[in-house]
């Protein structure tokens, strides 16, 4: 994949070289590129004048932040007990038939990632998935390909 290297270069230079920003400036990559890339995280080193390590660390700790390319489209299905209980292990088995992928990995076609989550705070509506930032509740099998279509859709256009 190419990397953007001027986009790294023009996030960077947005912020003061100082350690207290990296955060900031891990967040903007994600937000960009969707995920960290390693070329981003070495730049980031040097601008810092840090060790990669540390900002491994961080990449590392904080959820939000991927080393791993994401797809376009990140669907959370909630395995809590809530959902679980009403079938959510079957959605699963639906979304990776589906997508031809496993929970945690991107489709081949960069369009989906699939997460498993432990609950997303709409238990009454389970089983519960979002896909972006999209709620789905009381979701059926029968409704997976239609709700996944709508995405297939978006990433054409
Ligand atoms: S357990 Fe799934 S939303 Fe709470």
């Amino acid at each position: 994949m190419q990397i953007d290297l001027q986009g790294i270069a023009d996030i960077l230079h947005s912020y003061p070289a100082q350690q207290r920003y990296s955060l900031a400036i891990l967040q903007d990559m994600q937000r960009r590129f969707n995920y960290i890339p390693r070329e981003g995280m070495e730049a980031l080193a040097e601008y810092l004048d840090c060790p990669l390590s540390s900002l491994y660390a961080m990449a590392t700790f904080y959820k939000a932040l991927s080393l791993k390319p994401k797809g376009r489209h990140i669907i959370k299905l909630c395995d809590g007990t809530a959902c679980h209980i009403r079938g959510s292990v079957n959605l699963v088995g639906g979304v990776e038939r589906l997508l031809g992928i496993q929970a945690g990995e991107t489709s081949a076609d960069g369009q989906f990632s699939l997460e498993l989550v432990n609950c997303l705070g709409s238990c009454a509506l389970a089983p519960v998935m979002v896909v972006d930032d999209t709620y789905y509740g009381k979701v059926t099998m029968e409704r997976l390909p239609e709700i996944l279509a709508r995405y297939r859709k978006e990433g054409q256009s």
